[in-house]
């Protein structure tokens, strides 16, 4: 067993103090997905949608990683294969717990896209609509998320590693959302095994070879464990 691709979602978060997107209290706060996450919302209400993820941004200031963001960021330093964690998540907490072989498909709430010239660049402040973009001087930067419609970062570099990944492991996601519901049959059609660690069998559940049920800060920590010791 040497090559380990992982894809965590909102559940790795939720020991933290972030609201999964699905569970009650969502992240959504009261807002329909379409009103928030898609460019035709930025496009028609760009206050609101550039409010929305101003206060997630500043809400990380309030949070810090759990026991499952530090067992990965373990397992990144001593797994001496190949590894990569792919998340879809937009808060920073596995880079904050110190993984580095990692991967933000959806984007990050601490960075801005700048919707003219495509530049991506760290931002920790507030971002008010029609901010000028430092790069091309347009007054289009935006936050750095992967809106519904728009193509995930990194899908080339994701696919290659499922193509030789002898183990795929997802933590935390309902298995809802594609493309990163479709990773694990991915990984099993070049012959991964496929381990699943989540609160609850999550909607593709059926497609792993095991599915471990219970919250990420007891179960990640174990299952590193076990691949390390
Ligand atoms: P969801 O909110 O859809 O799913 C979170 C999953 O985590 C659920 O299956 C919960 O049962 C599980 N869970 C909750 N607490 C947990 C815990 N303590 N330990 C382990 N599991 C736990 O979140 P995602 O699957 O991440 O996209 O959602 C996928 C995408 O939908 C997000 O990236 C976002 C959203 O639209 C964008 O923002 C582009």
């Amino acid at each position: 067993m040497s090559s380990i691709v992982i894809l965590t979602g909102a559940g790795i978060s939720a020991e933290s103090g972030i609201a999964t997107f699905r569970g009650p209290g969502g992240l959504w706060e009261g807002h329909r997905v379409e009103d928030v996450c898609t460019p035709e919302a930025l496009a028609s209400d760009p206050v609101l949608v550039h409010r929305f993820y101003d206060l997630r941004r500043a809400a990380l200031a309030g949070v810090v990683p759990n026991a499952a963001h530090l067992a990965l960021a373990r397992l990144d330093r001593e797994w001496a294969g190949e590894l990569l964690i792919v998340t879809q998540n937009v808060d920073d907490l596995h880079e904050r717990a110190g993984a580095r072989r990692m991967l933000h498909m959806h984007g990050e709430l601490r960075a801005a896209l700048c919707a003219a010239c495509g530049e991506r660049r760290a931002w920790e402040e507030a971002l008010p609509p029609a901010t000028v973009c430092p790069a091309c001087g347009a007054a289009a930067l935006r936050p750095d998320i992967v809106f519904f419609g728009e193509m995930p970062y990194g899908m080339e570099r994701i696919e290659a590693a499922l193509a030789r990944a002898d183990l795929f492991v997802s933590i935390g996601t309902s298995g809802a959302v594609y493309p990163a519901a479709g990773f694990v049959q991915m990984a099993r059609h070049h012959g991964a095994a496929t381990l699943e660690l989540n609160l609850e069998p999550s909607a593709g559940s059926a497609w792993f070879d095991e599915t471990r049920a219970g919250a990420a800060g007891t179960l990640v920590p174990a299952w590193v464990g076990q691949m390390l010791d």
